[in-house]
């Protein structure tokens, strides 16, 4: 398969949304700066949502469409892929969202305490797997 000038651009947000998920890691880790840290891991987890519903959707169709067998190994990663995204993506909703909806200060975050950090912790693992195998993906298509 050749990968369009969308796909290529999906990719390179891809690779955006890893340096802000890596940087939004760095500020609270080493510099705990919690609301640049809030901001920047909900800007990408927008950034990541416009894309899963602009690109990845509307490419997903047309490669199952076309290009994939149910038996390729290519098939079972695409959905490894999408089981650990969507499962990010759907914490990272309940982080972003209920920091956006709570005020935005520091402690209005989901969670407590103790269950905040292995929740965001949990997340983070997760989003960062989810990027490198899609970037993974683009690469092998290439
Ligand atoms: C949306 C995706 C998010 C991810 C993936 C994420 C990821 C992380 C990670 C990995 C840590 C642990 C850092 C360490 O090891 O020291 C952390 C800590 C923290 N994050 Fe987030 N975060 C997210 C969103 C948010 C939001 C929206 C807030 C809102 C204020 C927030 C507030 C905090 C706080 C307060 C801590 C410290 C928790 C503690 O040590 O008790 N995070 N986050």
């Amino acid at each position: 398969m050749i990968v369009s000038p969308l796909g290529l651009f999906n990719l390179a947000l891809l690779i955006v949304t890893l340096g802000l998920v890596l940087l939004g890691f760095y500020e609270k880790r080493y510099e705990q700066r919690t609301i640049r840290h809030a901001a920047i891991m909900t800007t990408a987890f927008i950034l990541t949502v416009i894309s899963v519903l602009l690109i990845m959707v509307p490419s997903l169709v047309v490669v199952l469409e076309n290009d994939l067998e149910a038996t390729d190994w290519r098939f079972e990663f695409l959905l490894v892929h999408h089981i650990v995204g969507l499962l990010a993506l759907g914490m990272a909703a309940l982080l972003a969202g209920s920091w956006l909806l709570r005020g935005r200060r520091p402690d209005s975050c989901l969670g407590k305490p103790r269950s905040k950090r292995l929740i965001m912790r949990t997340t983070f693992m997760l989003w960062v797997l989810t990027i490198v195998m899609g970037i993974t993906l683009y690469l092998v298509f290439l």
